[in-house]
């Protein structure tokens, strides 16, 4: 083999996973190949504890992915009890909450992309469901994952309902984590990311 071609393709990741048979006929094995800078981590999240937040932040170190926030137009209460109050309907309807534009994110840069959101009444927070459904088609042919962080009640409808919003994309087997723990959970955290790109993917050099 060409020394050059040789070299150049080990700064390339061979990554290779199973995608998720989340609809019929897609349980086939699916490859990538990707570097550092094609990886994002998109979270959205609301306590103060931020445990997406945290989440989101250690799958990106892991893989010296870019880090980006999801933020609603208007902000959900701060009060617990009234921010699931404003919440419930919305999760319910599956109602799109407009979110603004996620800073500096340009979709087409990117060949991965990790979407993370708390688990709110058994599914993904409204604005992910916004986020998902305005970038749908610019994802097509991009490999997404969903991590999500929950009160106990675990994956419950978000890894379904995130697959119906993503019809005929390439997903990722998601993952659930339990929030009060996150803190505790960063080998888990980092073994999800891995197991997902089969290591870590090299720096562009
Ligand atoms: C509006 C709302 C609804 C929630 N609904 C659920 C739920 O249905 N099931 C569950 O396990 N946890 C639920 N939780 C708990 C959060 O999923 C959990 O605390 C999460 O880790 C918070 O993430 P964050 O710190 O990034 O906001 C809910 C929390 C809120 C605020």
């Amino acid at each position: 083999m060409d020394k050059r071609i040789f070299l150049k393709s080990m700064l390339l990741l061979a990554v290779s996973a199973l995608l998720t048979p989340l609809h019929a006929g897609a349980d086939r094995a699916m490859s990538v190949q990707t570097t550092t800078d094609k990886v994002a981590v998109v979270y959205f999240s609301w306590s103060p504890k931020g445990n997406t937040r945290f989440a989101a932040q250690t799958i990106a170190r892991k893989i010296d992915a870019r880090l980006f926030e999801i933020k609603p137009e208007k902000p959900y209460s701060t009060d617990y009890r009234t921010c699931c109050d404003e919440a419930k309907p919305e999760c319910y309807g599956k109602q799109l909450r407009p979110i603004r534009q996620v800073e500096g994110f340009d979709p087409a840069q990117y060949d991965v992309i990790f979407i993370g959101t708390p688990n709110w009444w058994g599914t993904m927070a409204p604005p992910v469901r916004t986020f998902l459904t305005n970038y749908a088609s610019a994802f097509q042919g991009k490999f997404l994952c969903l991590f999500q962080t929950n009160g106990g009640g675990g994956m419950q409808r978000c890894g379904v309902e995130f697959a119906e919003l993503l019809p005929g994309h390439k997903i990722f087997p998601p993952k659930a984590f339990l929030g009060s723990t996150i803190r505790d959970s960063v080998s888990d955290l980092e073994n999800f990311v891995a197991d997902r790109l089969s290591g870590k993917p090299r720096r562009k050099q």
